[in-house]
C-alpha cells in the first residue's frame, strides 16, 4: 500500500465537500460537515489532512460518512488543516480506491472534486505518456496528476498549477486542494459545481452548499464559474481568475439556521419535511399575499410585467419533481392567463434543438438550484435571447445567480433525497404567479381571482387536516408492501400529481410505480391490471369527476385493487373503491396541493415498513450536479 494511504474494508454505502484551515482540529469539522452534506450522493467519503510534522495523509472508506469515521477511530488523526469529499460515481465503482481525496503522482498533493473532467481520457493519455501511472478509475485522479505534472514541468507555485490546468479542463469542477508540507494554504476552484467560502474568526471554511458552514459563521462568499479561491492561514481569502487576475469578493450573510438542519424530534427528514408544510407554505406566501386586499403579488413578476403581458409562450424547464411542478404550471397558465405553454425535461430540451424566440418567456424550476441540466438549458435559452425566471428554493444557488429574475420558495433545506416541502412550495409559486399574470391580463374574473386567493389562504390548515390521517395512512401501507408494481392515476391537474405520487414511491421504497392520465389506461397500461395491482386514484370533485368514476369501473371490472383520494362525503367513490383517504375540497387548481401530501405519506409508510433508507435512497443524489 503506498504511504499514508489508509483505505478503509467495510461495505456499505454514501457528493459534497468541504475543507477547513484555522486554530481547531480539522477532523471534527471535516466529518461533522460531511454529514450535513450526505444528503448530496453517497457512496463513499474520504478526509486528507496536514499534521504538525506538514505531512499529508489521507483516509478513505467505501460507504457512509459513519463508515470513515468508523475506520478512523483506530488512526492517530490531526492537523489544523484539512478537506473531506462525499462521493457520488460518475468514473469508477465506488470503493475504497475510487473514493477521494485523491493522491498526485509524488503524493505531495491532494485532491477532492465534486463534478466530471469530460476530457480526462485525453489527459490520462497525454499523462501516461510522460511516465504517470494512475492507481483508480477516477476522472479526479487525472486532475491531480495534471496539477503537479503541471507544477513541476513548468515550475510554478501551486495555486498557479492549478491555474494553468484547469484552462484544459473540460467538464464540471468544483475542487480543493493541499500540499504535503504546506498546512498555511488550502486552494479552491469551481466551475459548474458550486461551492461556498466561509469566513469565520481566523478560520476559513469551503463547502458544496452552506450547511456545514453555519454553526460557525454567517459571512460567505459564493465563487463564480472559473475563480479560485487562495486561502493562507491568518490572511483574508484571496479570489483570482484562472488568468491571475483578482476579483473582488461579494461577501453575503447567511439567513439559515442550524435548528432548519434537524430532524427535530421525527424519525426521518422526509417525515419532517412532509409535517412541515402547512408552515412552509404559509412562509412562501408571506409578503405575497394580502388577505385584507384579497392581492397576490410577486415582485418578480410586477418587476417584470411587461414581459410577462406580452409573453406568446411559456417554456417551463426541470427535472423530476420539479418537472411535474411545471406540469401542474401549463394548466394553471393555460387555464388562468391564456398563455400557451410547454414543459420540457431539462436534459431533452438542450440536445434537440430547440426553437427559442425573444418574446418566450422560461421558467426554470428547481429545489436546489444546482441541477447541472438546467442550468445548461437556461444558458442555452439566455443566448436565444429569451428572458428566464427562475423558482428555487436553495438561496443563493448557481439558478437565482444565471436567471433575470425570480421567486424563492422560501422553505428552507429539504435533506431528505425525495422532494416533499419543495415541490407544494414550487406549486404554490406557480399559482401565485398565474393568478398575478391573470389579474394584470384581465384574463381571471375578479370573482374566481378572489374566491381563488381565499382558498389559498384555507391551504395550509386543510394540510393540517390531512396530516391528522398519519396514522391510517401508516396503516393502509401495510396492506401494500407485497406490491411489486402500483399505477397512479389522475385527470387534469390531478394527473401530474399521480406521476409524482408514482415518483415518490420508486425512489424510496424501489416499488416500481407508474404515473398515468387515467383515460389513457385503457390505450394499454390496463392489460396490466389484475388482483395484484394496487391503483391508487385521485377522484376528487373536479371537472373530469364523472369520467374518473368511469375509469375506476374499467379498473374494478379487472379485479385491480383500488385506493381512492377523494373528498369527505363522497359515498360514490367509497362504494367503489377497496380503500379511501379523505382530503378536504377546494378550488380545482389549488387540489395538488392537498392531494399530493396522503401520496407522500404513503409512500414514506411503504418504505418505511419495507426497511429502506428513505432519507437516502440507493443510488438517487439530492443535488444531481453531473449531466
Ligand atoms: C425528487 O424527489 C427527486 N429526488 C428528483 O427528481 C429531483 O426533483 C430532480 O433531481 C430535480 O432536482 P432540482 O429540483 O433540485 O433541480
Ligand atoms: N467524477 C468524480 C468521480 O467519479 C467525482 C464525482 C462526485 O462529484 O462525487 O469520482
Amino acid at each position: 500500500m503506498r504511504k499514508n494511504v489508509y483505505l478503509c474494508t467495510y461495505f456499505f454505502y454514501m457528493c459534497g465537500i468541504v475543507g477547513y484551515i484555522g486554530k481547531q482540529e480539522a477532523y471534527p469539522v471535516l466529518i461533522k460537515g460531511l454529514h450535513r452534506l450526505e444528503y448530496r450522493g453517497y457512496d463513499s467519503s474520504g478526509v486528507a489532512l496536514i499534521d504538525k510534522q506538514k505531512e499529508l495523509s489521507v483516509y478513505k472508506a467505501k460507504g457512509r460518512v459513519s463508515d470513515l469515521e468508523e475506520f478512523c477511530k483506530s488512526k492517530a488523526i490531526s492537523g489544523t488543516l484539512g478537506i473531506a469529499h462525499t462521493r457520488w460515481a460518475t468514473h469508477g465503482e465506488p470503493n475504497n480506491v475510487n473514493a477521494h481525496p485523491h493522491y498526485s503522482q509524488s503524493e505531495n498533493l491532494a485532491l477532492i472534486h465534486n463534478g466530471i473532467i469530460e476530457n480526462y481520457a485525453v489527459l490520462k493519455e497525454g499523462l501516461i505518456r510522460e511516465g504517470y501511472t494512475f492507481q483508480s478509475e477516477t476522472d479526479t485522479e487525472v486532475l491531480i496528476q495534471l496539477i503537479e505534472y503541471v507544477k513541476i514541468s513548468n515550475r510554478v507555485d501551486l495555486c498557479t498549477a492549478i491555474q494553468l490546468a484547469l484552462k484544459q479542463v473540460v467538464g464540471a469542477y468544483a475542487i480543493a486542494v493541499i500540499e504535503n508540507g504546506n498546512p498555511d494554504l488550502l486552494i479552491a476552484a469551481r466551475k459548474s459545481s458550486p461551492l461556498v467560502v466561509g469566513i469565520g474568526d481566523a478560520e476559513f471554511f469551503i463547502a458544496s452548499d452552506a450547511s456545514p458552514i453555519v454553526e460557525y459563521t454567517k459571512q460567505v462568499i459564493y465563487l463564480e464559474d472559473e475563480e479560485i479561491a487562495i486561502i493562507q492561514r491568518n490572511e483574508p481569502p484571496k479570489i483570482v481568475n484562472l488568468n491571475n487576475v483578482e476579483q473582488t469578493p461579494q461577501i453575503s450573510q447567511l439567513e439559515l439556521s442550524l435548528n432548519a438542519l434537524e430532524k427535530g424530534g421525527y424519525p426521518h427528514f422526509m417525515l419532517k419535511e412532509i409535517f412541515e408544510q402547512p408552515r412552509t407554505l404559509k412562509d412562501c406566501m408571506r409578503g405575497r399575499i394580502n388577505v385584507e386586499n384579497n392581492n397576490v403579488t410577486l415582485s418578480g413578476i410586477i418587476d417584470n410585467k411587461e414581459k410577462f403581458l406580452n409573453a406568446k409562450r411559456i417554456l417551463i424547464l426541470a427535472c423530476g419533481t420539479s418537472w411535474h411542478a411545471g406540469l401542474i404550471g401549463e394548466y394553471l397558465f393555460e387555464e388562468l392567463c391564456r398563455i400557451p405553454v410547454e414543459v420540457e425535461y431539462s436534459s431533452e430540451f438542450r440536445y434537440r434543438k430547440p426553437i427559442i424566440y425573444p418574446d418566450d418567456i422560461v421558467i426554470a424550476i428547481s429545489q436546489s438550484g444546482e441541477t447541472a441540466d438546467t442550468l445548461a438549458a437556461i444558458e442555452q435559452a439566455k443566448a436565444a435571447g429569451a428572458f428566464v425566471y427562475g423558482i428555487c428554493n436553495v438561496v443563493g444557488s448557481s439558478i437565482p445567480r444565471n436567471t433575470h429574475s425570480g421567486s424563492y420558495t422560501h422553505v428552507g433545506p429539504e435533506i431528505g433525497v425525495a422532494s416533499t416541502k419543495a415541490f407544494t412550495a414550487q406549486v404554490l409559486v406557480l399559482i401565485m404567479m398565474a393568478l398575478n399574470i391573470a389579474k394584470e391580463k384581465k384574463t381571471i374574473s375578479q370573482e374566481q381571482y378572489e374566491r381563488t386567493l381565499t382558498e389559498l389562504v384555507q391551504i395550509p390548515p386543510k394540510i393540517e387536516m390531512i396530516l391528522k390521517q398519519n396514522e391510517k395512512i401508516e396503516d393502509l401501507s401495510k396492506i401494500f408492501t407485497y406490491a411489486h408494481n402500483f399505477i397512479y392515476m389522475g385527470r387534469g391537474y390531478s394527473y401530474p400529481v399521480a406521476m409524482e405520487g408514482a415518483l415518490k414511491l420508486k425512489e424510496i421504497s424501489y416499488i416500481h410505480a407508474e404515473g398515468y392520465p387515467a383515460a389513457e389506461m385503457k390505450h394499454g397500461p390496463i392489460a396490466l391490471i389484475d388482483q395484484e395491482m394496487p391503483v391508487v386514484v385521485i377522484a376528487t370533485h373536479n371537472t373530469t369527476y364523472d369520467k374518473t368514476i368511469s375509469n375506476i369501473q374499467e379498473i374494478k371490472a379487472r379485479s385491480g385493487r383500488i385506493l381512492a383520494i377523494v373528498n369527505k362525503y363522497d359515498q360514490k367513490v367509497k362504494d367503489m373503491a377497496d380503500y379511501t383517504i379523505e382530503i378536504p375540497e377546494t378550488e380545482e387548481c389549488l387540489d395538488p396541493l392537498l392531494s399530493i401530501i396522503p401520496l407522500q405519506l404513503l409512500s414514506y409508510h411503504i418504505a418505511v415498513k419495507k426497511g429502506r433508507d428513505v432519507d437516502m435512497p440507493r443510488n438517487l443524489a439530492k443535488s444531481v450536479t453531473v449531466e
